[in-house]
């Protein structure tokens, strides 16, 4: 048996779909780049027939990755699979991931279809995906409480029918490892076929077992694991890639298996998806949270001193995490800068290097010492607005005390044009957002807005995270500054720029349909 573990990364799909407010294009082309340059063997980039939206991003994604194969969701029916197709058919190598539920519960309750439909059902749907391409996956969807004869059953059936990878997810986290390893086990044993499509896995995280019913499957056989980069997904999430690909690397004296993971990709990659996703990472999260590496007690700090292998398992700079801290200030040359985001993990290709040291400076200026973190929020505010945006703040001022109103005036840029305005509120970022509210011609509302720093203690920087709710769907803003009504200011512009994109997409789309109907 092949001893390489196929990294199938679902954060675009399953990830995406359990956040708050959806991601734009530019995003997720970001989020899929990233995933690309860790190594993941399959992309996941979305479900196209669920939304114009998702099509149009799946179909950029398509067309951008290169190295990575890029797949598509569909449910077992044709307009699914159809709708992947046309989405993928610009990529260089693309798969079409079909499911249907064989539990008897979702058979049953979910579907209300017996077992021989969807037996049925799902061997038609492999048999239509092949005409589009080769690489053809199928799930049993709620796997973990299918039983075994009806699983055996179905995976005999979809290999049968063209299916080259089999996947058995435990949708609702409900195994256990010895369970779940078993399972795999038993297809290995009873499906004759089983030797003609690659066995993978997808365990959700709701009893916090997801990564070890991955191991577990791995150990009995299985050679693709589906799972999303900090274990963002539905509900408690997916299994978490860094974790699945840190075990395998750690452990491979005992599970003899290797993936083609960038092993010192991950913490970067972590921190884009966290941030893109407003999806904060828990400071003892394995392998990337903020204490992943840090050593608080006064005897493991002396076992660190004496040999870093007391207590340490992996060295953080083995997911790149780079340990030297070099302070940075406003005479630190553009060089020092270079070198410091290639010791962080970015290439100079990954930004300009003359925007960020611009950007440097000024906060330099303002703070005296630049660390890295700030330097990376630099880097992802610049990345945020590297287009010229519609919506700008070209000037702001704030009056607050412990009296009852706070006051705000803003100089605000939409496009080509200049609005003044000025408010009050129960608060400064009240009363900003108020006076900003003045000046565009549409109702939102805030529906969520955090305030946290990055960064060192009290010298941090301020980062504002913001969803505001526009015609029933959510928008992610964020902002990062030395202020922290500035960055608030800023979460809420780019909040507004998502809305501004949103809507031109809507409109180019319904100015393509409107072009279809009139050549018809
Ligand atoms: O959790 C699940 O079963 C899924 C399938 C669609 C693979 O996400
Ligand atoms: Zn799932």
């Amino acid at each position: 048996m092949d001893n390489k573990v196929i990294i199938f990364d679902t954060t675009l799909r399953d990830g995406e779909q359990a956040l708050t407010a959806s991601l734009s294009v530019h995003e997720k082309l970001q989020i899929a780049q990233a995933i690309e340059r860790l190594g993941v063997d399959i992309i996941e980039a979305g479900f196209p027939v669920s939304s114009p939206g998702d099509f149009n991003s799946v179909q950029q994604i398509a067309k951008t990755v290169k190295n990575s194969i890029v797949c598509g969701l569909s449910r077992a029916v044709e307009a699914d699979i159809k709708a992947c197709a046309d989405a993928l058919s610009v990529a260089d190598q693309f798969r079409i991931h079909t499911f249907i539920s064989t539990s008897d519960v979702h058979v049953q309750q979910k579907l209300r279809k017996d077992f021989a439909d969807v037996e049925a059902m799902a061997i038609h749907a492999v048999k239509y995906a092949r005409r589009f391409t080769d690489d053809v996956e199928f799930s049993c969807e709620d796997a973990g409480r299918t039983p075994i004869d009806n699983l055996c059953r179905m995976v005999e059936q979809a290999i049968k029918a063209g299916a080259t990878t089999i996947n058995i997810p435990d949708t609702v986290g409900y195994t256990l490892p010895h369970e779940f390893g078993g399972i795999i086990d038993t297809l290995f044993n009873r499906v004759p076929n089983i030797d003609q499509a690659v066995i993978s896995v997808h365990c959700h995280n709701d009893l916090g077992l997801a990564v070890a019913n991955s191991v577990a499957a791995v150990q009995a056989g299985a050679r693709q694991i589906e799972c999303t980069v900090n274990g963002i997904g539905e509900r408690a999430g997916n299994a978490s890639l860094e974790e699945a690909a840190m075990i395998i690397k750690t452990r491979q004296d005992l599970l003899g298996v290797h993936t083609g993971i960038n092993h010192q990709e991950i913490a970067k990659t972590s921190k884009l998806v966290s941030h893109l996703c407003n999806m904060p990472v828990q400071p003892n999260k394995a392998i990337v949270g903020g204490n992943a590496f840090s050593h608080s007690s006064g005897i493991h700090q002396d076992g660190m001193l004496k040999a870093s292998n007391t207590y340490e398992i992996m060295t953080p700079e083995s997911v790149g995490i780079s340990k030297t801290k070099l302070n940075l200030t406003s005479r630190s040359g553009r060089h020092v800068i270079k070198h410091r985001m290639e010791s962080l993990g970015y290439q100079e290709n990954d930004y300009d290097l003359n925007t960020l040291y611009q950007d440097f400076l000024k906060l330099a200026d303002k703070k005296g010492q630049v660390f890295d973190d700030d330097l990376e929020a630099l880097l992802f505010n610049i990345q945020q607005s590297d287009n010229q945006e519609h919506y700008r703040i070209e000037d702001l001022n704030v009056l607050s005390g412990s009296g009852e109103f706070a006051t705000a005036g803003v100089k605000f840029a939409i496009g080509d044009t200049v609005e003044v305005a000025s408010a009050t509120g129960n608060g400064p970022v009240d009363a900003l957002y108020q006076a900003i509210k003045k000046c565009i011609d549409f109702d939102i509302e805030v529906a969520d807005y955090k305030i946290s720093n990055k960064g060192a203690g009290e010298d941090g920087l301020g980062v504002a995270n913001l969803v505001v709710q526009w015609q029933n769907r959510k928008f992610h803003g964020y902002g990062i500054a030395t202020d922290v009504i500035e960055a608030s200011g800023q979460a809420f512009v780019s909040a507004l720029n998502a809305i501004y994109r949103a809507q031109q997409i809507k409109n180019i789309r319904e100015q393509k349909a409107i072009e279809k109907i009139a050549n018809i």
